[in-house]
């Protein structure tokens, strides 16, 4: 069932842009959220005149003073005053729940021209402010002292995972390989998609050997986690503008969006398996549902590697392997760019950067990219239908949509 079916409307993307992503020190986040927006809306072909609404996704959670930042998107235009805006928060989510608020407005006619943003900017801070900022997403460890910040949260995953399924990555046929190994291949492979994307926050093709080994340039940031299994910090924003219809001047054609999913887990550790992001594939679920399509009806995917555990991970949570067989997908070939599932080839978080806030939003506007035929060095021939998944937490905030060409 598609959204028109379902909801007597389609919603499209008009326009789109996207900054840098990087340590950027000439850029504030007031800059970094005009700039994307006045890209966005000057693609849509719409004026500022016709935005109905704004949604701005951004986590912040101390790494920025200013903690009221909905009306920032106004500074572009004389012609935004009174517009309705709104700060979304959902932990590294916040682009996605900021895009799914504002799906929602077109859809109950309340808006027919929304601007989506996601942004941060991380780099301001210092590394002690940003990790106790970013475990503010943890249940547990929220106000709490901690060397491995939001990486050990994530290296307790990859631990449980290595204990439960360990021994089933180790298949014949393959070359010998742990969980290690196959973590390190997953980096290889975003780092080496990352030289393609000119957003990108890293682009250095590290390789399989250096990714996968520990080394004084990777050291081991909280075991088994290595420096090239974590997505570094970012500054960085981008924007969508979400239509009912398209207008005369737009720069590409549009995509429409088919489904969209959203589930929470339960905040507490202990409620959840560490070995499986269950709420994550109801999000999966719901989205293809919508969309009325199965994994094999989607040309890519973008997903949420903010440790190269996850990625692994999601690959079961979005039903392109069983439980505990994700690396198959990494050993058959199937999730890189020329397989039959490409997954990250912006290069993902892991290269691409991860600004929180933007992420979500950034990960939207690559999709639509590639659905348009305009994502330059990173374009996959043909991709028709892609789908876009964003999590926050361990697995507690999950969105996913599914985009497709007109
Ligand atoms: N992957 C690969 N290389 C990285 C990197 C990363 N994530 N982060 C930094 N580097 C590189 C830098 O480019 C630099 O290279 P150079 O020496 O050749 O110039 C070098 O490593 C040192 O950079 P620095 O910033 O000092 O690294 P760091 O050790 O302070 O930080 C991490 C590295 C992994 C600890 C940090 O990026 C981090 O905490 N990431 C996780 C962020 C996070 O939790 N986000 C939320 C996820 S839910």
């Amino acid at each position: 069932m598609s959204l028109k079916e379902q909801f007597g409307k389609d919603v499209l993307l008009t326009g789109w842009g996207h900054s840098k992503f990087g340590k950027l020190t000439d850029e504030t986040l007031e800059s970094l959220i005009v700039q994307v927006s006045a890209e966005a809306i000057r693609n849509s072909g719409f004026e500022p005149r016709d935005i109905d609404e704004i949604y701005l996704g951004q986590f912040n959670s101390g790494m920025q003073p200013l903690g009221f930042t909905s009306s920032l998107a106004l500074q572009l235009s004389e012609d935004l005053a009174n517009v309705p805006a709104t700060r979304t928060e959902n932990a590294c989510a916040s682009g996605s729940a900021a895009f799914q608020q504002g799906v929602k407005a077109v859809l109950a006619g309340t808006a027919r021209n929304v601007l989506v943003i996601g942004a941060e900017k991380m780099t301001d801070a210092g590394a002690d402010v940003v990790g106790a900022a970013l475990l503010g997403a943890s249940y547990e460890m929220a106000g709490k002292a901690s060397t491995t910040g939001f990486t050990g949260l994530f290296a307790e995953v990859a631990k449980h995972y290595e204990k439960r399924y360990g021994a089933g990555i180790e298949r014949s046929g393959f070359a010998r390989a742990g969980l290690s190994d196959i973590l390190g291949s997953i980096a290889a492979k975003n780092h080496h998609n990352g030289m393609d994307n000119p957003y990108a926050q890293m682009h250095r093709d590290f390789g399989e050997e250096f990714c996968r080994t520990v080394s004084e340039k990777n050291p081991m940031v909280a075991e088994p986690l290595r420096r090239t299994d974590c997505s570094p910090v970012s500054d960085g924003a981008a924007a969508v503008v979400l239509s009912l219809g398209p207008a005369s001047g737009a720069t590409t054609e549009p995509v429409r969006l088919a489904g969209f999913g959203h589930a929470n887990d339960f905040f507490p550790a202990e409620r959840r398996d560490p070995t499986e992001f269950a709420a994550t594939r109801v999000s999966w679920e719901r989205a293809l549902g919508m969309a009325g399509v199965g994994i094999d009806g989607l040309d890519f995917a973008e997903v949420h590697d903010c440790f190269t555990i996850a990625e692994l991970i999601m690959y079961e949570a979005m039903g392109l392997t069983p439980r505990g067989e994700g690396s198959r997908a990494v050993q058959e070939g199937w999730v890189y760019k020329d397989g039959r599932l490409p997954v990250n080839v912006s290069g993902g978080l892991k290269a691409k950067g991860h600004p929180v806030g933007a992420t979500g939003v950034s990960q939207h506007v690559i999709a639509a990219m590639q659905l348009t035929g305009t994502a330059g060095a990173m374009q996959l021939p043909g991709a028709r239908r892609g789908a876009v998944q964003n999590m926050g937490g361990v697995g507690i905030a999950n969105y996913v949509s599914i985009l497709e060409a007109v």
